[in-house]
């Protein structure tokens, strides 16, 4: 199977994307996906880019819609880099900012992804280890060797820091690069994007997959110094110049200029988020106090894969996650209220 691999290629364990299988009724709730629609200028913008201009290539500095995040967020569009989905964004900071011989800090458990391309790129991890309430020992980030990488809201755990702890971890790594990804920052969570523009070390990467809806066209972005925004130019464009196509540029820069619509939208998943962890706990769930669009709970002596079965037989699709720590929990995405009423009833039978 393995003859042809490199020996890179050979000794990669590479990261398991949720199911995404093709069944009627299914109510999906096991890749953080937004139930909403996109905005219908989104729709519109696409439909409009969709002509012979699609012969030539797309714009590779990404001008329009880093102009777009840069005004939303208060920044300068050279504080701005986008790409083919926060995936690749991480992928690409993971080769311009850290070294194989100093080891970053993380949290153990987080975001899978990052995991798999430490091992890429062989750079060594120096875990941190949740507590018990799966918080975070927030002076364990301190004067790290080789940077830090820290989703937040964590995933999947769903739990965030304040923004005084962002500051000191930023603070106490000022010579390394302190990446935050907030790709669920939108739910109800606090942007560090204002430290950005204290500290030249801070990077915010963020997803148009979750709050915008758009996991379908592959858009993330990146904000920091304009130093960090320069070394992830150098690596894009050592890959692959043109990581956005022309749909996706022009559907991803309506989006951001609808912050209108999707700010009702993610303060409606934040509102069913609280009416469904608040029926979780009445039927004996611990639910960890999330603030991205999914929780993460349990059920006293009940395996997290006993849950996960136990909905798939209700056409409901949760994620699981066979760890030691965390293996009674499931991680339910928040969909419509209709959909977690659904999840509701079914939990009950299990009950
Ligand atoms: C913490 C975190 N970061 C990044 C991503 C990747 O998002 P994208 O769809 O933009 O690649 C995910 C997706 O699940 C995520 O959970």
């Amino acid at each position: 199977m393995k003859k042809y691999f490199s020996k890179l290629a050979a000794a990669q364990t590479p990261y398991i994307p949720g199911e995404q299988p093709k069944i009627d009724n299914l109510i999906k709730l096991n890749s953080n996906e937004n139930p909403y629609p996109p905005s219908h200028h989104v729709i519109e913008a696409i439909q409009n880019e969709l002509n012979d201009a699609l012969r030539l290539y797309p714009d590779a500095k990404t001008t329009k819609l880093n102009e777009a995040i840069a005004r939303k967020n208060g920044v300068l569009p050279e504080n701005v880099f986008s790409g083919n989905g926060s995936d690749e964004v991480l992928s690409m900071a993971f080769m311009a900012f850290f070294d194989s011989d100093r080891p970053v800090k993380m949290y153990n458990i987080s975001y899978s992804f990052y995991d798999v391309y430490a091992k890429l790129y062989n750079i060594v991890v120096d875990y941190v280890n949740l507590k018990e309430d799966f918080t975070a020992p927030v002076e364990q980030l301190y004067n790290s060797k080789g940077g830090v990488l820290i989703a937040n809201p964590n995933a999947p755990t769903g739990i965030e820091l304040t923004q005084d702890e962002l500051e000191a971890i930023a603070i106490n790594n000022k010579d390394r690069v302190v990446i935050f990804d907030e790709a669920y920052v939108n739910f109800g969570g606090t942007t560090a994007v204002p430290l950005t523009k204290k500290y030249d070390n801070v990077l915010i990467i963020r997803t148009m997959s979750k709050a915008n809806s758009l996991a379908g066209i592959r858009v993330g972005y990146a904000i920091g110094s304009v130093g960090l925004i320069s070394a992830l130019n150098t690596i894009k464009n050592s890959i692959n110049s043109f990581t956005l196509d022309r749909l996706a540029l022009a559907g991803a820069t309506a989006a951001i200029e609808d912050n209108e619509y999707y700010e009702k939208i993610n303060q409606q998943i934040a509102d069913t988020r609280e009416y469904f962890t608040g029926k979780l706990v009445e039927m004996g769930f611990t639910v960890l106090p999330s603030k991205a669009n999914f929780v993460f709970a349990k059920l006293n002596g009940i395996d997290g894969q006993r849950i996960l079965d136990h909905l798939k037989t209700y056409n409901i699709l949760v994620r699981y996650f066979n760890r030691e720590e965390i293996k009674d929990y499931v991680r339910i995405s928040i969909g419509t209220k209709e959909d977690m009423d659904a999840c509701l009833d079914a939990l009950k039978q299990l009950v």
